[in-house]
């Protein structure tokens, strides 16, 4: 009895969550009739970081895919994101507002790739390639963090920021200060540190059971997220010394010790 009881209570939750998750405005890429109204176009790309080389796709701007997606009533752009899903589920999510800014495009053919579409590249042990579809960017030099790379990708959806970062998110957005040191959290941190659990796993949860700022010397924290290996060799964060100045991680640690206050395991 009671095993059943926690079977339907596991169904229920997976109901939930895929009724929520199939609310927002999304465009299913495996759906080849609704591509086939767009415009392909040639494009040239003079940077690929996936294959290190200048490359030229077969592709459909990204802006025409996203017209197609509204958000509802007056809600500000800056509050979305666009959620990339790759075919083994992997998400990557970006700004709208900044997909909006800089022209992307979602490649389904490596044009030197002959009838095959695409050419292999190496993928830590694995050889992949970038089939069905691949976010890229032709301007040169733009960051990655803010405008990513994903391959394999299958759909395009737009969610609001708050419902994507669940309780990461900051509960009280009247702050500027906090509101910008999400904006940078969820752009350079959230895909490997959590925040109330929610986020990536590769680095520490930075609020729950003790927020950050409760153990670590605050006047140390901003040098720490800017340049984590002139405090600990071989660590695996990464530099970020020429993305964020000292005022941009002072915004991030705002954001943080305001989720001291929003404790939410
Ligand atoms: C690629 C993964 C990665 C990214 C991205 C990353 N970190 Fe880290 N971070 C780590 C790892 C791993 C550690 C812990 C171990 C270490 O130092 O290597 C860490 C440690 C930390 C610590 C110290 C935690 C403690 O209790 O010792 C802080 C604070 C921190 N990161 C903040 C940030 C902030 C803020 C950002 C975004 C600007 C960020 N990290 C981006 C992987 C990452």
């Amino acid at each position: 009895m009671n095993m059943l009881k926690a079977l339907f209570q596991l169904l229920l939750v997976f109901c939930i969550q895929a009724s929520s998750a199939n609310d927002w405005p999304k465009f299913d890429l495996t759906r080849t009739d609704q591509l086939k109204a767009l415009n392909a176009q040639a494009i040239d790309i003079s940077h690929d970081p996936v294959y290190s080389s200048a490359k030229k796709y077969q592709a459909y701007a990204l802006a025409d895919i996203l017209s197609q997606l509204s958000i509802t009533g007056d809600q500000d752009a800056a509050d979305w994101v666009i959620v990339f899903t790759a075919r083994d589920g992997y998400k990557v999510a970006m700004s709208y507002k900044d997909a909006l800014s800089e022209p992307g495009f979602i490649a389904f053919k490596d044009l030197a790739a002959g009838s095959d579409n695409w050419q292999p590249f190496q993928f830590g042990k694995k050889t992949i390639t970038p089939e069905p579809y691949y976010l890229v960017w032709p301007k040169a030099g733009l960051d990655k963090w803010q405008y990513p790379w994903p391959f394999q990708l299958t759909s395009i959806a737009l969610e609001p920021a708050s419902s994507y970062y669940g309780k990461a998110a900051p509960a009280n957005i009247k702050n500027a200060d906090v509101k910008k040191g999400f904006v940078l959290f969820s752009r350079y941190c959230i895909r490997c540190h959590s925040v109330n659990l929610a986020g990536g796993s590769v680095g520490p949860e930075l609020n729950i059971p003790k927020n950050i700022s409760e153990y670590f010397q605050e006047n140390e924290l901003s040098g720490f997220i800017r340049n984590a290996s002139t405090y600990r060799a071989g660590t695996q964060m990464p530099s970020f010394e020429n993305l964020l100045s000292v005022h941009d991680t002072q915004l991030i640690i705002d954001y943080l010790k305001q989720k001291k206050l929003e404790k939410d395991p």
